[in-house]
């Protein structure tokens, strides 16, 4: 029988950083800071810190084995690994996971485009903060214009991934990634310059634990799982790819510690810069696209070009980061069609941009027409993030330290995270304690105790 080989990418830094790229993105630069200014800032860190070592890393090199052992993308990879038992369901409720944060996520990454238009265009120049309200306010709940940029974004997505994974996603990512660190040092600078901006620094690096509650924990699990892109597959579709040299621990610390870095790096953009101007931190989901112009304007005032630059530089970053996520979140799917149906990677890419492009919409419009239909209290928009990044992701992430723990056969484990005992892993007992006991029980309680389930 004649073997197909796999494409794989084409070298180990391509690896890590096209991985990387996926875990770097909105989660960082616009949920983290929102979540962490809602819920006391350094407290929320260290629990979320807490979270990317003791769930995180072991989970995503869960992901790994699972991905590069089978093959396959996760949709199909359960199905190859454990053949013929309910395990296959978990790579579908992956699927589905990234179909659902792709709509909504991909409505947010239009709103950059906006953004750039709005920086390069000198849309932002003399207005006043209640100004940026009103921008955003209308913009968001406009029926038409966060449409088209949907439109437009789901497109560059669609493009890279019809390029596939060696021309499109490994390249993409090699020329996004240290473009995007340079930039997001530099606005890290300039922010910690501002005068007053100590404050902000010390919002983001004193702990407060009279804020720590139940509803923290569950906020900081949900946001380490939707930051390192874990829970749904997308890491062990892109681990299919990675080739037997890679080695799997080393690639988890690196995505692990750059991830951790853009949101540090992030919160450090945003923080001193707000406190520099006056600003709550707590703003909610607008924090970025309300306080963020009005901090390049009042803080760079004086000097025009600066505030110009600034902006449009953030924005650039912010689409960037987006699309190196959206770009994960879409090859999920489309791999999933493309391997189990043999639809050409084309019409699998067209298939799935057109749904997501469904969701987005009704996304898009529950925060403006249609903001009345709600579940349980929430938008549909709302809605759509609670249900992937604080319930479906935890507990596909669960799944997945529960099937490498218990059921996959530890010869391939080991051989896995030690490269056919080419390389040493003297974290191995340790992680597989993490997967058997300490993932397992950590994400039960916490679901217990924020979610009430024992009534
Ligand atoms: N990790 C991405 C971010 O932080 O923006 C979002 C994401 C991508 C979540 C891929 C989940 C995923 F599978």
């Amino acid at each position: 029988m004649r073997h197909h080989e796999r494409v794989s990418f084409g070298s180990r830094l391509g690896a890590i950083l096209a991985a990387a790229g996926s875990a770097v993105g909105l989660g960082n630069i616009w949920r983290f800071p929102f979540e962490a200014g809602n819920h006391g800032g350094a407290a929320f860190i260290l629990i979320y810190l807490g979270c990317v070592f003791i769930f995180g890393l072991p989970i995503m090199i869960s992901e790994f084995i699972i991905g590069r052992h089978s093959k396959a993308s996760t949709g199909r990879a359960y199905a190859v690994l454990a053949p013929g038992t309910p395990w296959k369901w978990v790579g579908y409720l992956g699927v589905l996971t990234g179909f659902l944060i792709l709509g909504y996520y991909s409505v947010v990454s239009g709103w950059t485009l906006e953004y750039i238009f709005q920086a390069a265009t000198g849309g932002f120049s003399g207005k006043t903060p209640d100004e940026f309200v009103a921008m955003f306010n209308d913009f968001s709940k406009d029926p038409l214009r966060p449409l088209l940029w949907l439109f437009v974004f789901m497109g560059l997505t669609h493009f890279v991934i019809v390029k596939g994974v060696k021309s499109g996603i490994e390249k993409s990512s090699k020329i996004m990634m240290p473009l995007l660190f340079v930039l997001i040092i530099l606005l890290a600078v300039c922010s910690i310059m501002l005068p007053g901006a100590g404050k902000g620094i010390e919002f983001l690096l004193k702990p407060d634990f009279s804020k720590v509650t139940s509803d923290v924990f569950l906020g900081a699990m949900g946001q380490a799982f939707f930051s390192l892109s874990l829970g749904m597959g997308c890491l062990s579709t892109y681990a299919s790819y990675f080739s037997k040299d890679i080695r799997l621990g080393h690639t988890a610390m690196s995505v692990g510690l750059i991830d951790t870095c853009v949101s540090v790096l992030a919160g450090l953009v945003i923080f001193p810069a707000a406190f520099s101007v006056g600003i709550q931190p707590d703003a909610g989901p607008s924090l970025i696209f309300i306080t963020l112009p009005n901090v390049f304007q009042q803080a760079f005032g004086n000097i025009p070009a600066l505030a110009y630059i600034c902006a449009v530089a953030f924005y650039v970053l912010l689409a960037l980061a987006a699309l190196t996520s959206t770009i994960s979140l879409h090859e999920v799917a489309t791999a999933f069609l493309h391997e189990k149906f043999q639809f050409s990677r084309g019409k699998a890419a067209r298939l799935i941009s057109c749904l997501c492009l469904l969701i987005g919409i009704v996304a898009s419009l529950s925060l403006g027409d249609w903001s009345e239909y709600r579940i349980a209290s929430l938008t549909i928009f709302d809605a759509l993030d609670f249900l992937t990044a604080k319930i479906m992701l935890p507990f596909g992430g669960m799944l997945a330290a529960i099937f490498v723990g218990w059921f996959l056969n530890r010869k391939i484990v080991r051989d896995e995270v030690t490269n056919n005992g080419r390389i040493k892993a003297p974290y191995y007992s340790l992680f597989l304690f993490i997967l058997k006991f300490v993932a397992p029980i950590g994400i039960s309680f916490i679901f217990i105790n924020e979610l009430g389930w024992l009534g």
